[in-house]
């Protein structure tokens, strides 16, 4: 028997969703909701979607439909209030980042999901691109001796402008319904793949910002200086204003290492004897394919509700990238 899926924010990046659960043969697309009609009824024809909700009717989706499976794709300011109606009608749920925009939020979630059995994910795919698994092996097997430092810089030229959403409220830069600028928005993925690669973050230790490039009133640049429960000190850099790049760089005792994410060579290090240890040689002979981490990520949230298993990203992981960027808020003058 195929799972019931539905889908709330039928926009840029819940086609991509939709997508992935047509692929997928354990799944059946039963729902989608949107804002407006248009947006609604133009995923049920190109994903052939037999029900269709608009405006406010999403919770109604939620207590009709009887889903199996939510994907929550809409604007930061609705993830909580439809994570919350969708656990109460025991709806598996795939949130989008950021899974909350207030602390209060995530602890509202927290206790939902602690009185059920169901299966939350958050949507990390970052984790999913196969070149983290060798990066964590290296990283485990000491290759690069104690990690000292970590930076991790993520840049595009915004919403709107590099990545387009489809809905035509341009929430994005709107203070209340985006609950954050760029941190919240590309900051939450950078902590979430160092989370993965070395483990728990402690404290934030430092916090700059501007707003240069958007007429906005949130960051649209932000750098986050903070501390790994084992005293790696980590650096995480985000912008809306500069040209489409993500580079993560792992300083070591023994060597560094630097991914170039957008480059057809991913890797490079110093120093030169790196080369004569077997896991620097799988990650080099790593080429990037063609496939979608969403996907792999939503492939993978089937097979947990299928065989009732929570894995990561969870909650948790969820709670943790919301944390970093809220409590680097914190700073701010
Ligand atoms: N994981 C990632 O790498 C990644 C990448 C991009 C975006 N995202 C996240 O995905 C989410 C959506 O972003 P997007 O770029 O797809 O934005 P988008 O294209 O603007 O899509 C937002 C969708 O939410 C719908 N919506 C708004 N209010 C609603 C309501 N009250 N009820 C039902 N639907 C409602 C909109 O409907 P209308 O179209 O009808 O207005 C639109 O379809 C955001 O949280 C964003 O952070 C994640």
């Amino acid at each position: 028997m195929k799972l019931r899926v539905g889908l709330i924010g039928a926009g840029g990046f819940g086609n991509l969703h939709l997508s992935g659960y047509k692929k997928n043969e354990n799944c059946e697309l039963v729902a989608v909701a949107s804002r407006t009609e248009q947006s609604a009824t133009r995923a049920s024809g190109k994903f052939n979607i037999p029900k269709v909700y608009w405006g406010e009717d999403w919770r109604k989706m939620l207590r009709e439909e009887k889903l199996d499976v939510v994907s929550i794709c809409s604007p930061n300011y609705l993830h909580t209030p439809m994570t919350i109606e969708a656990i109460n009608n025991n709806v598996n749920v795939l949130c989008e980042k950021p899974i909350a925009i207030s602390m209060k939020e995530l602890e509202e979630i927290e206790k939902l999901l602690q009185q059920k059995n169901l299966i939350f994910f958050s949507s990390f795919q970052k984790r999913y691109n196969p070149l983290m698994v060798y990066i964590k092996k290296i990283i485990e097997n000491e290759v690069l001796g104690k990690i000292t430092l970590v930076r991790y810089f993520f840049s595009h030229l915004g919403p709107y402008t590099s990545w387009r959403p489809l809905s035509q409220q341009k929430w994005f830069f709107d203070s209340e319904m985006a609950g954050g600028g760029v941190l919240l928005d590309l900051g939450v993925h950078c902590i979430d793949t160092l989370r993965y690669l070395l483990g728990e973050f402690t404290e934030i230790e430092g916090y700059s910002q501007n707003t240069s490039c958007k007429n906005i009133k949130n960051e649209d640049n932000c750098n986050v200086l903070f501390r790994f429960r084992n005293d790696t000190i980590g650096f995480v850099s985000v912008s809306w204003c500069n040209e489409p790049a993500e580079v993560i760089e792992i300083f070591g005792t023994k060597g560094i290492l630097k991914i170039d994410l957008h480059s057809s060579e991913p890797l490079s290090y110093i120093s030169r004897k790196l080369k004569r240890s077997e896991y620097i040689k799988d990650a080099l002979a790593y080429e990037p394919g063609s496939g979608r981490t969403q996907h792999s990520l939503i492939d993978h949230f089937i097979d947990c509700v299928l065989n009732k298993k929570q894995e990561h990203p969870n909650f948790k992981d969820g709670k943790r990238a919301t944390e970093f960027a809220l409590k680097a808020y914190s700073f701010k003058k």
